[in-house]
């Protein structure tokens, strides 16, 4: 047996200096040391052995385990090493003069618009949150106030799931969820939300209406919050994000879930206000609907009306993208043409 493990020894010497990569060393320590290798074949054989010769034999085999146990894991340090410094090699002769096609990418104009609002609501002391894209119907509809057979619900024509859960179809699912878990404010400290989102509606699609939008919204609930506090911030918004003086107007809005509520509409800047088909000809966009949260949706939430009120708005962020960038046609967002995408860069 001794001679056996002298011949085993040399064998494996003679195999490790010939290999390069390390799946050629794994290989090897297979074919020495895996189930029916080479050294576990003669651990087997012990058991031929006298006590005697089989316990001098056991300290010689362990031996060479233990040798070539350490030799593998040397060795694989040293390829290691070795394809580090090939690397290196071959990055010395990079040729950084050769002019790169690599393609940078640009952020989504909506993205760019979305984070704009956030960066601006944010030093006015708002926190964004996340809202997801499927709900409940409970936090779609009834939670902001539209029971079941209510007729708002077909106004927002819903992408249904098997399992009766829905495409949310307005960033408005969200406020449930938030003023649980933020609670009644403080005195003094409002509760100063902003929620993005993507939203759903089965929708007939025009120049300003796709099945899939993105609306931002806005709430600010504290113990002395009144209608011009909501009128401050749309003011705001609508002088940062434009930089210039914008037309809009007011006018009465029902949404079961504000009370009063308000339309709030910008001018069509595609056409100056004459009419055209991106603002079905009536000069006028529909963008930022607003108003008081109701007292029912404070209360589902589990915030006390009869201490706080609260404002809320649902900014239509895919059309003020469209009258930022003057943006003609909606689908122009999702339609994935990236050369034209790219070109809105500001
Ligand atoms: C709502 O979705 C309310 N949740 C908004 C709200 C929030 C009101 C908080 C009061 C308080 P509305 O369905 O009008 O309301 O949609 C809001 C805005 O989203 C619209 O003014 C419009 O700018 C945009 N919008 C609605 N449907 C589409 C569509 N199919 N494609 C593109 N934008 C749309």
């Amino acid at each position: 047996m001794l001679e056996n493990l002298e011949k085993i020894k040399v064998k494996f010497q003679e195999e490790l200096n010939a290999i390069n990569t390390r799946d050629e060393l794994e290989k090897i320590r297979v074919s020495f040391l895996g189930k029916k290798g080479f050294v576990t074949e003669e651990l087997k054989n012990l058991r031929d052995l006298t006590a005697e010769v089989k316990k001098a034999a056991g300290m010689q085999l362990n031996l060479l385990k233990n040798e070539i146990e350490q030799a593998v894991v040397e060795y694989q340090k040293n390829l290691e090493e070795k394809e580090y410094l090939r690397e290196i090699e071959k990055a010395e002769h990079y040729d950084f003069s050769i002019p790169t096609t690599v393609e940078v990418g640009t952020l989504h104009p909506i993205t760019r618009v979305q984070k704009q609002i956030e960066d601006i609501f944010k030093t006015m002391g708002f926190i964004v949150e996340d809202g997801i894209e499927i709900q409940t119907e409970y936090n779609n509809f009834e939670a902001v106030n539209i029971p079941k057979n209510h007729p708002a619900r077909d106004m927002q024509d819903s992408y249904y799931l098997d399992n009766g859960q829905l495409l949310k179809t307005h960033t408005s699912a969200a406020q449930n969820t938030i003023m649980r878990k933020y609670g009644a404010p403080k005195l003094g400290e409002p509760l100063k939300v902003l929620f993005p989102g993507r939203c759903f509606r089965n929708e007939n699609i025009d120049a300003s209406h796709d099945n899939t939008f993105f609306q931002l919204e806005g709430m600010m609930i504290g113990d002395d919050i009144s209608i011009s506090n909501l009128i401050y911030f749309m003011k705001v918004l609508l002088s940062e994000v434009f930089q210039k003086d914008v037309k809009v107007r007011l006018r009465p809005g029902f949404f079961p879930f504000v009370e009063p509520g308000f339309e709030l509409d910008i001018n069509c800047l595609i056409c100056g206000g004459d009419g055209c088909p991106t603002c079905k000809q009536s000069g006028w966009l529909e963008l930022l609907p607003c108003g008081m949260i109701h007292p029912n949706v404070l209360r589902m939430g589990g915030i006390d009306p009869d201490k706080y009120t609260g404002f809320a708005f649902g900014l239509g962020l895919t059309r003020l993208a469209m009258m930022k960038y003057e943006i003609k046609d909606i689908r122009f967002f999702n339609g994935g043409n990236l050369k034209q995408l790219k070109q809105i860069s500001k």
